[in-house]
């Protein structure tokens, strides 16, 4: 074994505010071998997340930022190379968090088996992983639809939006989803099953389309948008209403004294709403059973899933910068390796 050649992307510099594929560098690396208890890894896909952003500018979140010179953080899933972990043999398919990187060397901790099974590799990284899993716990567990309730969905085509939609209607809601365009919104109705599909593009007034579109008031709102969406939902809640704060992507890039605001808190009071926001990780020891059921619902055709993916890390900065303008139909991903995976998955 001897130092493995290969690239990865770094961030080139802080960003203040929505990203551009100049703020990202792509570079040559050695990675160097695996010392006892570690991988070598070779990358198949790796994630594209908004999220991402609120750690690019240089500003504390709920996780550190990253530094100038920093490999991006992601999710990604690859197949074991050289292992001098016991857990781990040559040629195992594994999931873990080392970022937009081709090949890498990793730990044990963090790092999880993917047993092989009918879905596609890059499942992994979305419905069957952090953003199946956010759109899981944040409608059954917070949102907590009962049959006969509306449930709005914000960025419903997206990778956490399109599957808490469909979850939704298997607790025998009835569905609405905000996205942009009429390609989305009609995906959404006419293959997700969705009751009504709201193009905020197109609605010069998007409080009076929600309100239209459910007069009886939403009962639970899981919102991935925040900003001028979030603030005309809390106007459209039915009493009692739940708002669910998975993301605030509309937000992400705009400095805290320029964003939108809440003008319509009063409803909070005037409904008894409950608004209430989470991170997915907090419910880590219960992913294993909804990953179970995710897959279940998978394998029986009642969950549907898509994914858009870029080819080649190069083209991973331009895409997380797509993620601001819609440009993703579905879960952004990169696949890194052209032929990724062997057969079995
Ligand atoms: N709480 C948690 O633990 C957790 C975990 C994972 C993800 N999240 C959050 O979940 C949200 C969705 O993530 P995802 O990975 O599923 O992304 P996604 O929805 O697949 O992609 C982002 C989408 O956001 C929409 N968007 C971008 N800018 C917008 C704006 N200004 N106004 C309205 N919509 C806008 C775009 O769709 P349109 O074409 O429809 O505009 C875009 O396709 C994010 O906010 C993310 O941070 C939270």
């Amino acid at each position: 074994m001897s130092p493995l050649p290969s690239r990865q992307v770094v961030l080139a510099r802080h960003i203040p505010g929505l990203p551009s594929p100049e703020d990202f560098r792509v570079e040559p690396v050695d990675v160097p071998d695996p010392k006892e208890g570690e991988l070598r890894v070779r990358t198949h896909y790796v994630s594209v997340d908004p999220g991402t952003l609120s750690r690019l500018g240089g500003v504390a979140s709920y996780a550190p930022p990253l530094a100038p010179g920093d490999v991006i953080h992601s999710a990604a899933v690859g197949e074991v190379l050289e292992s001098r972990h016991a857990s781990f043999a040559v040629g195992d398919l594994v999931l873990g968090a080392w970022g937009w990187r081709a090949h890498a060397v990793v730990g044990g901790r963090g790092l999880r088996k993917v047993e092989p099974g009918p879905e596609p590799l890059s499942a992994e990284l979305g419905v069957l992983g952090i953003p199946g899993l956010t759109a899981y716990f944040g409608i059954l567990e917070l949102g907590q639809p009962k049959a006969g309730e509306t449930v709005l969905v914000s960025s419903a085509a997206g990778a956490v939006g399109s599957i808490a939609g469909q979850l939704a209607k298997r607790r025998g809601a009835r569905v609405v989803g905000t996205a942009g365009g009429p390609a989305k919104c009609r995906w959404l109705v006419e293959e997700l099953g969705f009751d009504v599909a709201v193009d905020y593009r197109a609605e010069p007034d998007l409080e009076a389309a929600l309100r239209r579109a459910a007069p009886e008031g939403y009962g639970v709102f899981l919102d991935n948008v925040g900003g001028t969406t979030l603030d005309a939902a809390l106007a459209c809640m039915a009493q009692r209403g739940r708002v669910v704060v998975s993301g605030l992507v509309a937000d992400y890039g705009v400095p805290a004294k320029q964003r939108a605001g809440l003008k319509n808190t009063p409803y909070l009071i005037t409904h008894r709403l409950r608004m209430e926001g989470f991170v997915v990780l907090d419910y880590a020891e219960r992913f294993p059973q909804a990953r179970a059921e995710l897959r279940q619902w998978l394998a029986d055709g009642t969950l549907r899933h898509r994914e858009h993916v870029v080819e080649g890390l190069d083209a991973a900065p331009a895409a997380f910068a797509g993620l601001f303008r819609g440009e993703n139909f579905g879960r952004a991903l990169v696949r890194v390796l052209k032929t990724p995976g062997p057969p079995s998955r």
